[in-house]
């Protein structure tokens, strides 16, 4: 692994491969004993999560279902300020074993705006999963249940996470140089 370069910025490595294989799959084996005999619904935040949920999804063995959202932020009225939906939320989550997946939990505002969302249709349970975690950098409380690995509050790419729309192939995961 040597630095890369992308548009402006250089990027230096920080986390192998094998790392993050290993780190998801011990996840995998908690999840498949946490929710055995639950059939939970895994939701997925696109894009970042995309890499992330197809290979811990490849790791359980219990009875499951995924799917894949968008959140899409809008200004609402000076009632409701900031808004976020979630598009492509098919499946009814009423009485569901629910895990939301993230790439980041950075400063969990996106986290905070929606989960109220999810609460409200009343899962049997909502619990969060995350590749990475920036608690340094969270500015909105949010509980995260289960979180791969915990990172210094620095700009990441790599394994699904971007920057301006690049670096998402990337296999390991990057940080920006100083
Ligand atoms: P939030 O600040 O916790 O609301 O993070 C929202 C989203 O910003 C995450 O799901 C990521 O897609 C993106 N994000 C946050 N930090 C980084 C980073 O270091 N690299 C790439 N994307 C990030």
């Amino acid at each position: 692994m040597s630095a890369i370069k992308l548009k402006d910025k250089q990027f230096v490595p920080f986390i192998a491969e094998s790392t993050i294989i290993h780190k998801i799959q011990e996840l995998g084996a908690v999840l498949n004993k946490d929710y055995d005999g639950k059939c939970p619904l895994f939701i997925a935040i696109l894009n970042g999560a995309f890499m992330f949920s197809s290979d811990l999804f490849k790791e359980l063995n219990i009875e499951a279902e995924i799917c894949f959202i968008k959140l899409a932020s809008y200004k609402g009225t000076q009632s409701t300020g900031h808004v976020i939906t979630a598009i492509g939320l098919d499946i009814d989550v009423t009485g569901r074993h629910v895990i939301v997946l993230e790439d980041i939990v950075d400063t969990g505002k996106t986290l905070h705006s929606f989960l109220p969302q999810l609460h409200n249709q009343q899962p049997a349970s909502l619990k969060i999963a995350t590749l990475l975690n920036k608690p340094d950098a969270r500015t909105h409380p949010v509980q995260i249940d289960y979180s791969c690995i915990t990172i210094p509050n620095k700009f990441v790419l790599g394994y699904g996470l971007d920057y301006d729309g690049l670096g998402r192939n990337i296999r390991e995961i990057y940080q920006l140089s100083e």
